[in-house]
């Protein structure tokens, strides 16, 4: 029986999960996507055409790969079907294809999930997550707190009624925020959206993905936002609503732990996080205005200005530790191309100590970084296609960061087209 590799994000999310799993698809005979929303942005590039995907996985544009939307996702229809008609007029159909199922047990984001997600931000003002306004933490609230709809309720001849009921509760708590709403373009397209996904054939996440690993085929589980935003585990009020980490995978398909093979951890060369919360590396000064430029470091979902920062070893070595990671993937090195000299944060100083892991208060005492030089390569890596043609100092980096990390960096990624991946071991 094969296992089931999984994919996920180190950092804050943006780290490239979109490009690697599209390059790695070819591998694969089914991609799924395990948690999250559309709050994720996963970024393709080839033959000269770019795709952003927020709720399809990202091995839709392999032939022969079959793509699951899992039941830890959380699904907007509305933008699911706008992410389909997009795709369709740039001469994809992957539901014709075939090549594209959802779980029954994937929870649904209403239209009203979306206005309590708005009216809670603009009530903390300053004090608020930057949440993308997808609504996902209302729909996962609905979720644990047993009050949810489903894809499989769709089909239901009471759907409607059951809709309704929900969207009661919803307009009852708005009522007590001062908080202006018009309900009646976006249901209309709810409903319409609605009808349309039940043309994607709808399937029991855990039996599919386990029938796959019975008949022997290959199983990658593709994460979204970063393991910094996992609800237990990140940087908590600020991250998202589900858990990102490799134990997402599994509740988010309904595989056994020990189904769980290979993990990719992937990760910056440095450091991106978008919406608030603590950063501890964050460089609010020139030198993140270049990495934000040189970088194009601005959201793929809400075009947002991406704060940037040097790398954060204690971060990642977390990262690595919770999700079990076998393989590192170091993603735009090429963005530090330009530097004389670049940092890694080795170590924080806080509350007086020196440590190597990240605290449980770092709002209210911020952890300063304690960063180690590094020379730059100063060489345009998006063209190297050989390992041999890696300058010698990108070379010294990743050593650097392996022994750190004592993972071996497997994939190096210097441009965020197909082809600019190395794979290195
Ligand atoms: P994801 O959410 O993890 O899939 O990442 P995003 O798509 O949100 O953000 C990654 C961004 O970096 C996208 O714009 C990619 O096209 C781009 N990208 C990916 N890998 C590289 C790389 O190696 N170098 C450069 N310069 N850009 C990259
Ligand atoms: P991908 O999959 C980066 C951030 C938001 C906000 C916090 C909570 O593209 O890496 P939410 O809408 O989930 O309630 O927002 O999480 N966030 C992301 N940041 N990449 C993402 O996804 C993100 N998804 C959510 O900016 O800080
Ligand atoms: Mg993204």
């Amino acid at each position: 029986m094969t296992q089931v590799d999984v994919l996920l994000g180190l950092q804050w999310g943006d780290e490239g999960k979109g490009k690697i799993v599209d390059v790695l698809s070819p591998q694969y005979d089914l991609i799924a996507r395990f948690q999250g929303g559309p709050n994720a942005g996963h970024t393709l590039e080839f033959d000269g055409k770019k795709f952003v995907l927020n709720t399809i996985p990202s091995g839709i544009f392999n032939e022969k790969t079959m793509n699951l939307i899992g039941n830890g996702v959380v699904i907007d229809p509305i933008i699911l079907k706008r992410e389909l008609d997009n795709l369709k007029k740039a001469g994809h159909d992957p539901v014709a294809a075939g090549k594209l199922v959802i779980a029954r047990k994937a929870h649904l984001i209403l239209p009203t999930h979306q206005l309590l997600d708005a009216a809670n931000e603009q009530k903390m003002g300053k004090d608020k997550i930057g949440s993308t306004l997808k609504g996902i933490g209302p729909t996962y609230m609905d979720k644990t707190g047993r009050n949810g709809l489903r894809v499989g309720d769709t089909t239901l001849p009471d759907f409607r009624e059951r809709y309704n009921r929900l969207v009661e509760k919803h307009k009852e708590i708005l009522s007590h925020y001062e908080f202006e709403y018009d309900l009646t373009e976006k249901e209309a397209a709810f409903f319409e959206a609605v009808d349309f996904i039940k043309s994607i054939p709808h399937v029991d996440s855990e039996h599919f993905v386990n029938g796959y690993l019975k008949q022997g085929k290959t199983v990658l589980a593709e994460g979204a936002q970063g393991t910094l935003l996992d609800v237990d585990f990140g940087s908590y009020p600020f991250v998202t609503s589900s858990n990102t980490t490799t134990a997402g995978a599994c509740t988010g398909l309904g595989i056994a732990p020990n189904k769980v093979g290979s993990v990719y951890g992937i990760f910056k060369a440095y450091c991106t996080r978008v919406g608030g919360g603590p950063f501890p590396t964050e460089l609010d000064n020139e030198v993140g205005e270049t990495l934000r430029q040189v970088g194009h470091e601005f959201g793929a979902t809400t075009g947002r200005a991406r704060r940037c920062g040097w790398i954060d070893l204690p971060a990642l070595k977390y990262a690595i530790m919770l999700n079990g990671v076998t393989e590192l993937i170091m993603m735009k090195a090429d963005v530090l191309d330009g530097f004389d000299t670049i940092y890694a944060c080795t170590h924080y100083e806080h509350n007086g100590e020196t440590i190597d892991y990240m605290p449980y208060d770092i709002i209210s005492v911020k952890p300063k970084p304690i960063l180690k030089a590094i020379e730059g390569w100063k060489t345009d890596v998006t063209k190297v296609s050989k390992v041999e043609e890696i300058p010698a100092r990108l070379s010294d980096y990743i050593a650097f960061l392996e022994k750190e990390l004592e993972v071996p960096v497997k994939y190096l990624s210097v441009g965020p087209d197909r082809v600019q991946t190395l794979i290195l071991n």
